[in-house]
């Protein structure tokens, strides 16, 4: 990114990354930036303190790359990575059981007051642009819970980084409120475009028959929100309102799908608390004042989210029962990943103020080679449910929507068998009676 760099602003707070991990004490609370904000130097380094401290909390989401320090087993008992969402490795971690994984059951508006409420941060580690010139720096990727913790930790340590681009909206902390600064030029960690599958884009085609002209949309992650993205190319006047910024929103924007013209709540801006894409995104973003970055707990508020007009958060899960139960974060008792805003968001699109908000959440019908279906009488023992059930508005599946809001549980079971994969209706229909429900 082409940044102006005056270094006299911030020259005498720079330390290395060795001496940014020697802050690290027993018993420490660490909150590190998430996804694309990660400090990736110290987080790479942070192990090389293992035998001189026990009992360290590292507070993060979706941490993105196998780091020492929680992927080690011997790492057990110094460092406990506490994840308010799963990634990949650290759902491997749990798996191989190194004891150096937990997680906080959260929901993305909240999870900084729960944090304060059971403990006191000591560092944030986190990443930003060179200053401007005016001594401001950006927080650039994210903001979810990042400048919150800053303004209450002990200590701030900031990765500047000249591959971030500088985004507005509340990102930017002067160099006053920073204790030191890491200089790391490192690759930002980027998110690749998938190309939707048969089954994703026939999902994404339902999704599409539920957004009208003038919605205001909030898409979660994967490839299902993607291909819905892709079958909203002939709507008109589009806004978003979302906490993950993601390519396909670029993409529709530049097409002028997206407008957010006719927004009821931030009219004319994109509002996010994060975003996680390709480098071409971030290029994007850079110096882009149509996206209007806030903390986590304003933009996911649910009375902020019902605030937009035409609301539709899309998301997607793991099992839904036939109440209408969703489990989008475990498969039974294991944390597959998070609560994330999945909840926030839902229950701010349905409660949206102009009565015509949506709360949609698909999946594909089956999972495992088709050996489970995704709709179940019950959800397995231990799963964690995402979605109360008078949150979930619509369930699609590749073989259709199943709409729920207001409807009974015999209505509901009925529907959602409706859309379960052909080879499981009869079977489902059987348990339906056995369980009263039909
Ligand atoms: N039982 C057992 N396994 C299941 C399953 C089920 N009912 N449903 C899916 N799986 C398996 C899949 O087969 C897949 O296994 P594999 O990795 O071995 O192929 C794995 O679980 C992941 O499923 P997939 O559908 O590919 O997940 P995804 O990457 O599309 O992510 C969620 C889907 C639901 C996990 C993800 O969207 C999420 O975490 N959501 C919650 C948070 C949220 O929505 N936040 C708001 C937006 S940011």
């Amino acid at each position: 990114m082409k940044h102006e760099i005056n270094k006299s602003l911030y020259q005498h707070k720079i330390i290395s990354i060795e001496d940014a991990v020697n802050f690290v004490k027993s018993d420490m609370n660490l909150v590190v930036g998430m996804c694309a904000s990660e400090p990736q130097g110290i987080m790479k380094n942070l192990h090389l303190v293992k035998d001189k401290v026990k009992n360290v909390n590292i507070f993060s989401v979706l941490t993105l790359s196998a780091f020492d320090f929680y992927v080690k087993p011997e790492m057990k008992g110094h460092f406990k990575l506490t994840s308010w969402f799963h990634g990949p490795y650290a759902r491997k971690a749990l798996a191989e059981r190194t004891g150096t994984v937990t997680y906080v059951p959260n929901m993305l508006h909240l999870c900084v007051p729960d944090f304060l409420s059971a403990r006191k941060p000591n560092i944030l580690f986190g990443t930003c642009t060179p200053p401007d010139r005016h001594g401001f720096v950006s927080l650039s990727l994210g903001i979810t819970y990042e400048k919150d913790i800053a303004e209450k930790a002990d200590l701030v340590i900031l990765e500047i980084n000249e591959n971030l681009p500088r985004t507005f909206g509340d990102t930017q902390m002067h160099v006053s409120e920073v204790n030191y600064f890491v200089e790391h030029n490192g690759t930002v960690p980027t998110l690749p475009t998938v190309t939707p599958d048969a089954i994703e884009s026939t999902i994404g085609n339902y999704i599409a028959e539920l957004v009208e002209d003038e919605s205001t949309i909030q898409l979660g992650f994967g490839g299902i929100p993607n291909a819905a993205a892709l079958s909203l190319k002939n709507k008109k006047n589009l806004g978003v309102h979302t906490e993950m910024f993601v390519d396909s929103m670029m993409e529709l924007y530049e097409m002028g799908v997206i407008t957010n013209a006719k927004k009821a709540f931030n009219r004319g801006k994109f509002v996010t608390t994060f975003a996680m894409g390709t480098p071409k995104l971030y290029e994007w973003l850079h110096e882009n004042v149509a996206v209007n970055f806030q903390r986590g707990g304003w933009v996911n508020l649910p009375q902020n989210i019902s605030k937009n007009s035409k609301m539709v958060s899309i998301n997607t899960c793991l099992s839904v029962d036939f109440s209408g139960q969703v489990c989008s974060e475990s498969i039974g008792p294991n944390q597959f990943s998070g609560t994330g805003g999945q909840s926030d968001t839902a229950i701010g699109a349905k409660s949206g103020f102009d009565g015509l908000g949506k709360s949609i959440i698909a999946c594909r019908s089956t999972a495992k080679n088709d050996t489970i279906s995704t709709i179940s009488p019950m959800l397995a023992p231990g799963s964690a449910v995402t979605l109360h059930r008078s949150n979930t508005d619509f369930v699609v599946t590749e073989y259709g929507i199943a709409a729920l809001r207001g409807r009974t549980v015999e209505e509901r079971t009925k529907a959602l068998i409706g859309i379960a994969h052909p080879k499981f209706r009869d079977m489902l229909m059987e348990e339906a009676r056995k369980m009263n429900y039909v």
